[in-house]
């Protein structure tokens, strides 16, 4: 995680030379179930020990919001009232989540914000989500005396996506942010909101992520088109079915797929094969760790990844590549974390094969694209919160 130091410093020079209060909120990983969430699915994932922490003050005026993003060295200026809102894309999140936490009740007026971030960019780890929740946890504490609940803050940084960045997505990076912690993944029912938090140590094996360093862009990309693919694939099974409920995938079985098959054409029928494939792993992944099989986890995540890959369509040469690289070393699980379309793979490996596994994958990554893969140790740790 970040030092305080740091950011306040920057809070410090950048504004009136006083301090204010200072908030952080982590980035995630997800073990297995991938793109369930928006289909009323299950989720499994982790926060992690890299994210996002603001310095955040009140400044007195109406509705002006000063803030400064130190990484990019970028200060925008902006009001609450402008009915366009800043256009850099950093600030947006700033402004929108100030607009949907006023919506949940919160007075937020003017205040003023630096903030700095350790999550890699477009790398499958929920940078955006990590912002969201940590601007939402500050002007909860600072406007709202913190009444605004945990989940009413994933609301409003989902909402945050869809509304001011143009991307539709699900609630599990936002999720995990705000209720991670330290040690435990978690496995949420994204349809019911129940989640139970499973300690994740797995004897033996470590995980890692191995960042592409692919960019994935998921505002305006392909991934909402996913969506858009699921929700047609329900429509179509809610026409056969008038007298049932289907709201989601989550709500359709394998039978009622095949009946819409002809429908619904074969990019949307493998789309959404995936989707109710997906949901199984989870419930079987949670299984395998209850009983400490992790062999069958590592099993299943290879299983994702295909599906990722061949059937939703997600993937990309260079993921494909380090999943190959995985198996040829014999690490137990691999997969593309997160939306796709770049970004990392987590690897579920064995203690002793760590390093030559990661030799490996560096040595054939550079040779292949001129550039090794980053390397990231998974630490599960604590959701969002105040540090002084
Ligand atoms: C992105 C979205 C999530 C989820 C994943 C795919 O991270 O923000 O809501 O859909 O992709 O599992």
């Amino acid at each position: 995680m970040m030092e305080v130091d740091f950011v306040r410093s920057r809070f410090i020079k950048h504004f009136d030379g006083k301090t204010g209060n200072v908030y952080a909120s982590p980035g995630r990983i997800n073990l297995i179930g991938e793109h369930t969430d928006y289909n009323g699915g299950f989720v499994f994932p982790g926060a992690v020990d890299k994210g996002v922490m603001a310095e955040m003050r009140v400044n007195g005026t109406e509705d002006t919001v000063m803030a400064y993003a130190i990484d990019l060295k970028d200060r925008v200026d902006f009001k609450l009232s402008d009915p366009n809102g800043p256009r850099a894309s950093w600030a947006r999140y700033i402004y929108g989540i100030a607009l949907e936490m006023r919506k949940l009740g919160v007075p937020v007026k003017g205040f003023n914000i630096a903030f700095a971030g350790d999550v890699p960019l477009g790398a499958g780890m929920s940078s955006s989500a990590a912002m969201e929740s940590c601007f939402a946890f500050g002007l909860n504490d600072l406007f709202g005396d913190n009444k605004v609940s945990q989940w009413d803050m994933v609301l409003a940084g989902q909402a945050t996506e869809h509304n001011y960045c143009g991307v539709n997505c699900g609630i599990m990076d936002q999720f995990a942010s705000v209720f991670g912690k330290a040690g435990c993944l978690m496995r949420l029912d994204c349809r019911s909101r129940e989640f139970q938090y499973f300690p994740f140590k797995p004897d033996g094996y470590r995980l890692v992520l191995l960042d592409s360093v692919v960019k994935h862009q998921l505002s305006g990309s392909p991934y909402n088109d996913r969506r858009n693919s699921c929700e047609k694939v329900v429509k179509c099974v809610q026409a056969k079915h008038p007298e049932g409920k289907f709201e989601t995938l989550r709500d359709c079985t394998w039978e009622q797929l095949d009946e819409v098959k002809d429908e619904i054409g074969a990019d949307d029928y493998r789309r959404a094969k995936f989707v109710l494939g997906e949901k199984d792993r989870v419930l079987a992944v949670c299984d395998a760790l209850t009983e400490g099989d992790y062999e069958k986890v590592g099993e299943l995540m290879y299983q994702t990844h295909e599906g990722l890959s061949k059937d939703y369509e997600v993937s990309c040469e260079e993921l494909d590549f380090l999943n190959q690289i995985a198996k040829e070393n014999g690490v137990t699980g691999s997969r593309i974390m997160g939306g796709g379309f770049g970004g990392c793979t987590i690897n579920l490996v064995r203690n002793d094969l760590y390093r030559k596994f990661i030799e490996d994958a560096k040595k054939r990554f550079n040779e292949k694209y001129g550039h090794e893969p980053k390397v990231y140790d998974v630490v599960i740790s604590d959701g969002s919160h105040k540090v002084c």
